[in-house]
């Protein structure tokens, strides 16, 4: 006759909650890592792909932060400055987005549109990382419970566009 000990020795325990902000500011580094990758990337096939990723990354990002993220913010801090300058910083981007996704890198005036989506972006993650999101950690708001939320979000949508 044998003890059962364990139930099963496979536990499958969740992946350890992280802040919102935690999360947010790790979208911005590989974004930003991937712009890097791209200003030294020597073939179109390389930039094709990595023009795929920053689209995936950023549409993803920006998703994630309107649905999730904005909203949290605007009502804890009553704000109606920070979140509606942001939302309109990702209308910009989206449109940026558009022009490059999909499209063959065909010679300077991609790389200028791959230019020009950078440094909107690092001025758009600037004022998130410097102004929105110490006001953000400064209220009430649970930053791992809407970590969590972002990160099971995150999940479907990448699935989404794999
Ligand atoms: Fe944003
Ligand atoms: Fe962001």
């Amino acid at each position: 006759m044998t003890t059962v000990l364990h139930k099963t020795t496979k536990l499958s325990l969740p992946a350890k909650v992280q802040d919102a902000t935690t999360l947010l500011i790790e979208d911005h580094k590989l974004v930003d890592g991937l712009f890097k990758a791209y200003e030294k990337a020597l073939t179109k096939t390389i930039k094709k792909k990595l023009v795929s990723q920053i689209c995936t990354e950023l549409s993803v990002h920006t998703q994630l932060e309107e649905e999730i993220f904005y909203p949290a913010v605007k009502k804890a801090l009553k704000d109606h400055e920070l979140v509606p300058e942001a939302t309109v910083e990702h209308e910009t981007l989206k449109s940026l987005i558009a022009q490059v996704e999909g499209v063959e890198p065909d010679g300077e005036m991609f790389d200028a549109r791959i230019k020009v989506l950078c440094e909107y972006v690092e001025h758009h993650v600037k004022e998130e990382q410097e102004e929105m999101f110490p006001k953000a950690k400064a209220t009430q708001l649970d930053m791992k419970e809407l970590g969590g939320q972002i990160a099971a979000r995150k999940q479907e949508l990448m699935a989404k566009r794999s």
